[in-house]
């Protein structure tokens, strides 16, 4: 089978990207302390433009310094972040022809660094733990939606080639679009109309300040495993909602990074032992894809073999393939599959990259383990 769909070229709204392999955002924890881009990051996401991806989506950027709490997470609120993050777009746009989205999110509730106050639609406790989330007035939300515009409004003027709204994993934006997290009975909660008002409003904004050519996309979840939560069935309105506004693109996701809250039953970056496991959000992708028109699909969720890849496009399931942890383990992915080694990616989807953070950047320990023996012989 050759990886024909996989190495064609397609466009997200007027941006043509060279082939139909995403790096899905990817929080590497490898801005410093305050948010500001480190050459370190920089060389990190030159060596994954020249290992051959078509679209890199950026890690999280905070638009706030209140949504900023998790380690080391790049943020793009002053002027001052733009200096770091125009160096690593030009490097990006220098050194290969990959395309770069930057992803723009709040933490809101999901706080996983001390000393940052849990904000979010309504004053949920947070399952497990004594912490109360604030609820944020109108004039916090307009305040909100303004540092989102502001925030993509500067990613533009950095030279990223779209935007991508972080609408998932339990990130501020999707803590609105859940009835678990949002009991809110004003103009932002209740209907489903009312849960994505914050999303219209910040995409509408958007649109306002950059025009219609430039790509705004969203990763959204399309339901997150909480009693009472999101459904798929509610998920699948959003999706429509969402496709209606103009979005170029949706990368749909599920479940929490906090899995206190899901009680481990829902986690966007599932440990998978084999390979009937892989590729798990394929069938919610079978769901969503015939309601998106012209916006296109991009499938994540442990994809791993570049054959199934190759099917899920074939199959019209998905427009794109998103991958996130083969791309720590192997920046190069791409250009080994496209010089004809068709093995799967070599990450095993155990999740031990997580437990890196506290040494600096995160990087993939299995990997390291065996450089680190390839030298000793
Ligand atoms: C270390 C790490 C950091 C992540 N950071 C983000 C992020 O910043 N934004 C986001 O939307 N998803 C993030 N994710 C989730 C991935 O984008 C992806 O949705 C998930 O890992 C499933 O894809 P995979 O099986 O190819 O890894 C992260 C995942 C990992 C492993
Ligand atoms: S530690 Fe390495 S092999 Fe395990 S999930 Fe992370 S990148 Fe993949």
């Amino acid at each position: 089978m050759e990886l024909t769909k996989l190495f064609s070229s397609a466009k997200i709204g007027n941006v043509r990207i060279k082939n139909r392999i995403v790096r899905s955002a990817t929080w590497l924890a490898g801005a410093d302390e305050l948010g500001y881009v480190t050459d370190d990051l920089i060389e990190t996401y030159q060596k994954l433009g020249e290992g051959g991806i078509g679209l890199i989506i950026s890690g999280y950027i905070g638009v706030h310094e209140h949504g900023s709490g998790n380690y080391r997470m790049t943020r793009l609120y002053n002027e001052s972040y733009k200096v770091g993050q125009k160096k690593l777009i030009s490097t990006i746009h220098d050194t290969s022809d990959s395309k770069i989205a930057a992803q723009i999110a709040h933490t809101g509730s999901n706080i996983i660094r001390e000393g940052y106050e849990l904000v979010g639609p309504s004053p949920i406790k947070v399952p497990r733990s004594i912490k109360l989330v604030r609820e944020l007035s109108i004039n916090e939300i307009k305040e909100i939606i303004n540092a989102f515009i502001k925030t993509g409004t500067f990613a533009y003027e950095c030279g990223y080639d779209m935007i991508q709204l972080h609408g998932a994993h339990g990130y501020l934006l999707s803590d609105f679009l859940s009835p678990y997290t949002n009991k809110r009975n004003d103009e932002y909660g209740g209907s489903v109309e009312n849960r994505v008002k914050i999303i219209e409003d910040i995409y509408q904004g958007l649109r306002d300040k950059l025009g219609k050519e430039f790509p705004i996309i969203i990763k959204l979840n399309s339901h997150d495993n909480l009693k009472n939560g999101l459904t798929l069935e509610e998920g699948k309105e959003i999706t429509k909602k969402v496709v209606a506004l103009g979005l170029d693109a949706v990368e749909p996701s599920t479940g929490r990074t906090n899995p206190k809250y899901t009680e481990n039953k829902s986690f966007p970056a599932v440990v998978t032992k084999n390979p009937e496991d892989e590729n798990y959000f394929s069938q919610i992708a079978r769901e969503l894809k015939p309601l998106m028109n012209n916006c296109a699909l991009i499938l994540m969720g442990g994809i791993r073999n570049p054959l199934a890849a190759e099917r899920f496009l074939d199959e019209e399931i998905a427009d794109f393939i998103s991958m996130s942890r083969p791309f720590i383990y192997e920046p190069d992915l791409v250009k080994r599959w496209e010089n004809g080694n068709l093995d799967s990616a070599y990450c095993t989807s155990c999740n031990a990259c997580f437990g890196t953070v506290l040494k600096g950047r995160i990087y993939c320990p299995i990997k390291h383990k065996q450089d680190k023996k390839s030298i000793k012989h």
